[in-house]
């Protein structure tokens, strides 16, 4: 029973207070004990985590191109939720991919580039778990062992990463030093070095790319479960949590579960409305796999298992808009031409179908056109990896004018949204929101499907529903 219930205001408040400021002082006989009496803690040092090799190439990429200079990446700090809860921390994606350290980084963690006459010594930099003759242990709730569980050791990590490792107490900031996300030349260099990806990094995007294909068929299973609940958005986005949970790290960004009109809300993640039998549901999701790479797909599901005439018309445009991209994308074209190839398509049938006031030819122009957008503002496609949207501080020139190049990995995710109050398209059209989006990895041979094993055809999304909707 609580104090609400059983005592009066005053006490009520009275614990309350205390509630706040809840700190209980250690008694002597605890503070006298407390250090003593553990076991040894033996370490057998893993043997190099299979990233670690990978690792050690990009940060020589790093090396070389800027010689003479003292380099820091910085892995970041936690961020405050409310009091002394905390977001669930993440690591700088710079960070990850020159360590190779994954979700299980420490923050306020720092890689630092020492130059030499030959290039540079690294050094990864972190709070060492403290041992058991200070208070740390058990005392402090954001890094203590008793509250959070097991922290790494400095020879753990050094052997796992294969890197050397120090005391961040150690570190000394420099007056010249270049850090990531202060210096714009290095910001830009490590990104523009995740655009081409390594063998390590294509499995584990296969990887985020398989999980994911398990999270899209829990939802399908459990769609009668949200079409029952009046939140049965959250019911979408639940289901494909606890895969993204279960089998991955997390999800790379927050899941949009999108039904009837929502769909055409193009990050929508409030994620509260109902899933209604006779409209589509727009889900896209993609499940970060413990390495920190993502995947990101979408697909636009009947609820009722069939797509109306009207649906079914809106999807095929969408899908050979999304083949039409695809097969754009060969090594050597610009990444740009992969989008300009979804936009014809979206221009010339939105045109036959009367919604343009102009031609499509007249919408394709660069210029002057343009009047197709409406129905899809975004792009077609952007890099993938580690971020969703990878390669973020990359230039212009490297990216959407840049060159395909294999070992790139990208999404093609052309959409077509009719709002609810459109008012040039007929009604039939409104509240209709469709967007297919696919991961592909370049080759040397042309662009791979990586996400071909989930039904994206209007035929095999229907045979789909009908085979796991229970
Ligand atoms: N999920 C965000 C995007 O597709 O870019
Ligand atoms: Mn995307
Ligand atoms: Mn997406």
């Amino acid at each position: 029973m609580s104090s609400a219930e059983n005592g009066t205001v005053a006490d009520t408040q009275a614990t309350q207070t205390q509630n706040t400021n809840r700190k209980q002082p250690f008694p002597q006989g605890f503070l006298d004990t407390i250090s003593t009496g553990w076991a040894d803690r033996p370490e057998s040092l893993p043997a190099p985590r299979e990233q670690a090799s990978y690792a050690a190439a990009r940060r020589d990429a790093v090396s070389k191109a800027f010689p003479g200079q003292r380099l820091v990446v910085p892995a970041g700090s936690l961020k405050q939720r409310s009091n002394d809860t905390d977001y669930p921390f993440r690591a700088h994606s710079a960070f990850l991919h020159l360590t190779g350290w994954a979700e299980d980084s420490e923050p306020d963690s720092l890689l630092v580039f020492e130059p030499t006459d030959d290039g540079h010594d690294v050094t990864l930099y972190f709070r060492e778990r403290a041992d058991r003759t200070t208070s740390e242990f058990y005392s402090d709730a954001t890094i203590g062992e008793f509250w959070i569980g097991p922290r790494p050791s400095l020879a753990g990590v050094a052997a796992d990463l294969d890197l050397a490792t120090a005391h961040i107490d150690t570190f000394v900031a420099g007056d010249d030093d270049h850090t990531v996300d202060v210096d714009d030349a290095l910001t830009t260099f490590v990104s523009e070095l995740r655009l081409v990806k390594d063998e390590f990094e294509i499995s584990e995007m296969r990887n985020a790319v398989e999980v994911t294909r398990l999270g899209f068929d829990d939802v399908i299973a459990d769609l009668g479960k949200a079409i029952a609940h009046p939140r049965g958005e959250r019911i979408v986005e639940g289901v494909f949590h606890q895969r993204a949970r279960s089998d991955g790290n997390w999800e790379g960004y927050d899941t949009i579960a999108a039904s009837g009109p929502h769909a055409c809300y193009l990050h929508w993640t409030r994620n509260d409305g109902a899933v209604v039998p006779g409209d589509l549901i727009l889900i896209d999701a993609g499940v970060e796999v413990d390495s920190m790479y993502t995947a990101d797909i979408t697909r636009t599901l009947p609820v009722n298992g069939t797509f109306s005439e009207v649906q079914r018309r809106v999807y095929e445009t969408v899908l050979e808009a999304a083949d039409a991209a695809f097969a754009a994308a060969r090594p050597g074209v610009r990444f740009r031409a992969v989008h300009e190839a979804a936009m014809a398509v979206i221009a010339r049938r939105t045109a036959e179908w009367g919604l343009l006031p102009v031609t499509a030819e007249e919408a394709l122009d660069a210029d002057k056109g343009g009047q197709q957008r409406r129905y899809m503002v975004h792009g077609t496609s952007h890099h993938l990896g580690i971020d969703v949207h990878d390669c973020a501080q990359a230039r212009r020139e490297m990216y959407y004018d840049g060159i395909l190049e294999p070992g790139m990995v990208f999404t093609i995710e052309p959409g077509l949204y009719f709002q609810i109050d459109d008012q040039t398209v007929p009604e039939e059209y409104r509240g209709i929101g469709v967007r297919i989006e696919d991961d592909i990895l370049m080759t040397e041979d042309g662009p791979v499907n990586l996400s071909a094993d989930i039904p994206r055809t209007a035929d095999d999304v229907e045979a789909w529903i009908a085979r796991l909707k229970v």
